[in-house]
């Protein structure tokens, strides 16, 4: 066996987004990592994120073009955080050049971009996955343990809910709609589905959803109803213009749990409770973990090793069939199928 215990995987971020100053400390820091560049489009962007996320850090290459970057010999792997639209063309372009690729959620805007991700991905033989980092809180391992102890009995419904209300220096992600990768839904209903997903672990089969929009076509709240089968149903409810709530519940046939801060934010404690028709209730507040930090060393061990994502493709073209659905019938006003 390789001992990969000193290799670092050379990364590259691809895009002085916001969320860098979540990702960039967590890959600057990961025990497996080594921050080797950043580029933008916009002259100095780069340097003054890492700047800003990384104050002190040396070493590290800024360019003010993409290109430059994926030009870059020394580098392993691409973190990119482009807005949601531009992701499906650069995560092409950084694995022609041969870059493993952590993309930011979503993927892409289509399954068929998934597709043509995973046949570039095959072809080059680099790790691909998106980035969904709340799953690497240990949070979600302690729930499952209780699923797998059958404290809940069978699952039959989960609820998730995220909602806060869009600051004003914020509200360009939602000056175009949906189909250009603006809109709730793109850029946090993708989560809710997501977590739904994790436990009623089957196919979607149809999916009923209604939506406010604002005049250029973003939805800014939506609620829907996912058929996963047998009676298993989903709820998805996420917002721009609501209190911060970020939760989800799980009701099975003889008990329920909540995990009360699911996309959290330095400073988050993490709270789960359950509860069963027994009497028993609990509530455990859990040790605070960095999601961001697990997810690049996560996919770090995964790029080294050779080994697969535990995010496959097949999850991230699961999640686009749903909300493309999702957002479908929210347009239509019927119930849609998810195909
Ligand atoms: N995992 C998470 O917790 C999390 C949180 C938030 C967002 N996200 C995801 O991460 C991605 C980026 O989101 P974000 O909110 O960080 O995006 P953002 O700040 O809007 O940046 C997206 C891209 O737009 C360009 N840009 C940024 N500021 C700009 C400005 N002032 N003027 C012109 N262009 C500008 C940048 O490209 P250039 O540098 O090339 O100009 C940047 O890479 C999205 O896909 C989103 O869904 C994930």
């Amino acid at each position: 066996m390789n001992d990969l215990s000193n290799k670092k995987l050379r990364w590259g971020i691809l895009g002085a987004a916001r969320v860098n100053e979540r990702l960039l400390p967590a890959i600057a820091t990961a025990a497996n990592s080594e921050l080797v560049a950043i580029a933008s489009r916009r002259p100095g962007a780069a340097a003054e994120t890492l700047a800003k996320s990384a104050p002190g850090k040396t070493g590290v290459r800024t360019y003010d073009a993409l290109e430059a970057l994926l030009d870059d010999a020394d580098v392993d792997a691409v973190y990119l955080p482009l807005a949601n639209q531009e992701h499906a063309e650069w995560a092409l372009r950084a694995i022609e050049r041969g870059k493993h690729l952590l993309c930011e959620k979503p993927m892409a805007l289509s399954v068929a971009d998934i597709e043509a991700i995973e046949s570039a991905a095959k072809a080059q033989g680099v790790a691909v996955m998106e980035g969904f980092m709340y799953r690497f809180h240990p949070q979600h391992a302690r729930i499952a343990q209780l699923l797998k102890e059958g404290v809940l009995g069978d699952i039959r419904s989960v609820r998730a809910t995220y909602s806060f209300t869009m600051r004003p220096a914020r509200m360009y992600r939602i000056d175009r709609g949906p189909a250009q990768g603006g809109g709730a839904m793109w850029d946090i209903g993708c989560y809710a589905i997501h977590s739904l997903r994790m436990f009623l672990d089957a196919p979607a089969l149809s999916v009923s959803a209604m939506a406010r929009r604002n005049p250029h076509g973003a939805d800014t709240s939506m609620s829907g109803v996912v058929d996963f089968g047998e009676g298993r149903y989903g709820q998805f409810d996420f917002s721009f213009e609501r209190a911060r709530r970020s939760e989800y519940e799980i009701i099975g046939t003889r008990g329920g749990a909540k995990c009360h801060v699911v996309w959290q934010l330095p400073g988050d404690v993490p709270v789960i409770s359950w509860w069963t028709e027994e009497g028993h209730e609990c509530v455990e507040r859990l040790p605070s973990a960095d999601h961001f930090r697990l997810e690049v060393e996560h996919f770090a061990a995964c790029a080294l090793s050779g080994q697969p994502p535990s995010l496959p493709l097949e999850d991230a073209k699961a999640n686009c069939r749903l909300i493309v659905a999702a957002l479908r019938s929210a347009e239509s006003g019927r119930a849609e199928p998810v195909e």
